[in-house]
């Protein structure tokens, strides 16, 4: 039996397995077993009633999860599947209470990542899958980052090397009116404009469906980090340094002074790449174990709009 196969054997068996997707590797459990999907929830520490993604191997299997599909459904589905976008739909009946929180919606996606589609046809079914770190950490987008997140909770690790985008799907609701983008990603509001033929809304409105990365304190890392603009970075350096706090500072410039206690890291002036390395980044940072990471504000602009969500993000959060 191949790593795949085997990996299959674990889901029908009702046991959980992480796998690479193209945005951030996903802990999958058989997502119409709510033993299994149980497993998910105790690994993670995730609160019971935030619902999960179910990833399917192909758009043909819809039907299966939801009902009252709007024709936009089946050319987003078209146009961006296998990829990085998630459709909020009306929930089949069929759909267990433990995928979906107890609410009248399914999340549902095709990833794009050649061993994610492997596992998801060999397995034949839905896999529900959040990302595979504890409740409230940044998102792994590697093996060896799933692996510093579970140790030996989580046996099967199928490693498909570093996740492409870097950050996690962009999630379109579409089971009201208005079609309404939950949670930004790489995957931008034009490009879905393109295919719906009108420009969806943008954030959670007070009547849409719980999303837990809408908590404040999402992805963060346990250093505490402050996001600062371009032209803010120098003062707040010289602050932290005088106030005696170790820092590493990320910016896309090279390091205009040095200090024993300052690390400058290069980030990207590109936002696919900076998206693509922002994670394994702020884990990096972690491990260096200084007392605060200061960010550069990235531009203002519709393509840096996924990336300024995840960053402001870990600012409200770590400790
Ligand atoms: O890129 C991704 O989406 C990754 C990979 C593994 O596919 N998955 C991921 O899952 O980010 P997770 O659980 O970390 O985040 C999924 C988000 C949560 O914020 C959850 O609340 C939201 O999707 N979600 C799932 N079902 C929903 C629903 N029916 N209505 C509203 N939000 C939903
Ligand atoms: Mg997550």
């Amino acid at each position: 039996m191949n790593d795949v196969s085997r990996a299959a054997a674990a889901l029908r068996a009702g046991d959980l397995v992480a796998f690479p997707t193209e945005t951030v590797y996903g802990l999958g459990a058989d997502a119409s077993n709510a033993e299994a999907v149980a497993k998910i929830f105790a690994a993670k520490g995730r609160p019971a009633d935030h619902p999960l993604i179910v990833h399917l191997p192909h758009a043909a299997q819809l039907s299966r999860w939801a009902m009252d599909i709007p024709e936009s459904a089946h050319r987003l589905a078209d146009a961006f599947w296998p990829g990085p976008l998630t459709l909020i739909l009306k929930r089949h009946p069929a759909v267990i209470d433990a995928i979906t929180g107890g609410q009248d919606t399914v999340g549902l996606r095709v990833p794009n990542h050649p061993l994610a589609l492997q596992l998801l046809n060999e397995f034949g079914g839905g896999v529900a899958a959040p990302s595979a770190n504890r409740f409230g950490h940044v998102s792994p987008t590697t093996a060896a980052h799933v692996r510093d997140e579970f140790g030996a909770a989580v046996s099967i690790v199928l490693d498909g090397g570093p996740s492409d985008v870097g950050i996690e799907s962009t999630i379109l609701d579409l089971s009201s009116a208005r079609p309404r983008i939950l949670r930004p990603g790489m995957l931008d509001a034009a490009a879905l404009a393109d295919i719906l033929g009108e420009m969806p809304a943008l954030g959670a409105n007070a009547e849409a469906p719980r999303v837990s990365g809408s908590l404040e304190s999402h992805y963060a890392p346990a250093t505490p980090l402050r996001l600062v603009a371009p032209t803010e970075l120098e003062t707040t350096l010289r602050d932290a340094l005088e106030a005696g706090l170790s820092v590493v500072v990320f910016a896309p410039d090279a390091a205009s002074f040095v200090h024993a206690k300052l690390s400058w890291q290069a980030s990207s002036m590109d936002p696919a790449r900076y998206a693509h390395e922002l994670y394994a980044s702020l884990r990096r940072f972690d491990a260096m174990q200084r007392d605060l990471i200061v960010v550069a504000a990235p531009p203002v602009a519709d393509s840096w709009c996924a990336v300024a969500d995840r960053l402001r993000r870990a600012a409200a959060g770590g400790k």
